[in-house]
Formats: C-alpha cells, structure tokens, sequence
C-alpha cells in the first residue's frame, strides 16, 4: 500500500500526473528512512530537514510534521513492516507550462514502505571500494543543502564508478575538496580524529552523518568538520560512507589504493558498534 495525498491505496492506483514537476523538472523533496522493530530512526530530523528544504525551494507542504509523522506509520503499518525502507516524495505537482511557480500548488505527497534491500556483506566485512568520479558537488548551490529529486549527477557518478569496476563513487566539488559519495557522507579517521567535509564543502547534510558526530566524543574521538583535500583521504588511516539505510559502511580502496591497511579498521567498527547501540536505544 502507497500513501498518496492523504489515502492509502494499492501500488497500481498511486499515480501522478505526466504534468507533475517532479517528473518535468525534478522540482521536489525525498527522504528515505529506515525503520527498525516498527520504530522509524530519527525519524523527526529527517522530517525537519524536509521543510527545511522545502522552504528553500518555496514549496509549500499541505501537512504538519506531526501529520507527515502519523503518515510514514501508517504505510508503514499497511504494509506490515516492522523493519523496513521509507521514501517519503513530494513535488510540487502540476503547473502551467514553463518554470514559474504554480498559483495554487498541489503538490504531491507519496510515502512507500518496502522490505529492506540486502546490502552485501563484503561492504561490511571488507569495505567498499570507491574512485573519484569526473562529476563534481556544486557547494554553492541550493541542490548541495536538500534532498531534492535532481540526482542525475549522483546517478552519472553511480554510472563512472560502476565502469570502472567500483562499488561507489566520491564527489569533489569545483576547489576539488572532498563533499561525499553518490548516495553517503564520508568520514575520515586519522591520528585519533574524525574528519568530514563541512558542509559548505557541498555535502548533503545527512543525518546519519549528524548521529555520527554526536556520537563520536563518547569514542574519544574529536570531530572536525571543514575542506578535506583528496590526498588527506589517501592518507587516511581508515574511511567509512553513511546514510540512513546502509548505516556505517567501511570504505577501504580509493582509485585501486588502500585507505590505511585495506580493511575496516578498529574506529570504524566502534562507530557502527556505537551507532547499532544508538538504534537499539531508540527502539
Ligand atoms: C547524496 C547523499 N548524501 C548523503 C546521504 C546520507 O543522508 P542520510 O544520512 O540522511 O541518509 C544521502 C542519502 O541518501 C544522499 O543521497
């Protein structure tokens, strides 16, 4: 069962418009979620970032974050799913032709709960191997700061790092400064410290990536946000990506190389161990 606009209805009845803009421009907002043992993980902050980002792009959400929140359990209680992935979408629906805003926007709001993909366990157990891909971060962008449905670069840079044999892709932006992989934030652990790219790097402020650095103190491990060059990631002792649904994922090959010793090592598992511990708290 599909949340669209307020209703629960079968897959085959969840359809937009071919006018939608979402489907025109990629003129909307996702969020994917993960949920554990019938409890969504932070599931208010990705609902912040959601109008957050909408107000950036002047879209009007037709619904509280209390209703929004009542909506994601109802799919995902439909579907009976206890642990599971969340896509929220919204676009901004139908308008008159050309780019200006609709005058009275409709958008679009659809919430799809699905079983959870298996990720390989090599990811975990051997770390994922990355290149730096041509396609470059725009920092100064709006699309850099939201979640927005333009993931054609991202989807270009999946695209390069799959030819040439990788699991990922990592993203530089104009200064050729570290932002993140196609679909995560990365992080860098050197000399007892964790490093991520700032966010005016360009990265999605994602909130695994805030989980991360909340919970990196009680680690003994001080955090430092700000430009992190390619070669620091050479360099680095240990590397791992995140996102909400593959959780903390060890990266351990850059461009054929090894990051530290090519395998996951002691820090990384501390933080996926420390953030299991934080999903378990919370559920
Ligand atoms: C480009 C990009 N960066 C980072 C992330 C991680 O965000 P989060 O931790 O909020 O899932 C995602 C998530 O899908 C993403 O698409």
């Amino acid at each position: 069962m599909i949340y669209f606009n307020g209703s629960l209805v079968p897959e085959e009845e969840a359809k937009v418009s071919v006018f939608d803009r979402g489907f025109l421009y990629g003129d909307g907002l996702f969020e994917t979620m993960r949920a554990y043992r019938g409890k969504v993980f932070r599931l208010e902050e990705h609902l912040q970032r959601l109008f957050h980002s909408a107000q950036i792009i002047s879209l009007p959400i037709p619904k509280t974050l209390k209703e929004l929140e009542e909506a994601v359990y109802a799919t995902l209680k439909a579907n009976k799913l206890k642990d599971a992935y969340l896509r929220l979408t919204v676009s901004r629906g139908e308008g008159e032709r050309g780019l200006d805003l609709p005058l009275s926007p409709r958008p679009n709001i659809i919430i799809v709960a699905k079983p959870l993909p298996h990720y390989p366990k090599r990811w975990y157990e051997e770390g994922l191997r990355a290149v730096v891909v041509k396609e470059r971060r725009e920092k100064d962008s709006a699309l850099s700061r939201i979640k927005s449905l333009n993931y054609l670069p991202n989807i270009l840079a999946k695209l390069e790092a799959k030819e040439k044999g990788a699991d990922e892709g990592i993203m530089l932006n104009r200064d050729g400064y570290l932002t993140e992989a196609t679909v995560s934030n990365i992080f860098l652990i050197s000399q007892g410290k964790l490093l991520t790219p700032s966010l005016k790097s360009g990265p999605l402020p994602g909130i695994t990536r805030k989980t991360v650095i909340e919970l990196a103190p009680a680690l003994k491990l001080e955090v430092s946000e700000r430009e992190i060059k390619l070669s620091e990631l050479m360099e680095a002792e240990e590397a791992f990506l995140t996102n909400s649904l593959r959780e903390v994922v060890p990266l351990t090959q850059v461009n054929g190389g090894p990051i530290g010793q090519g395998r996951p090592g002691k820090g990384t598992k501390a933080i996926a161990q420390a953030y299991s511990r934080a999903v378990e708290d919370d559920s």
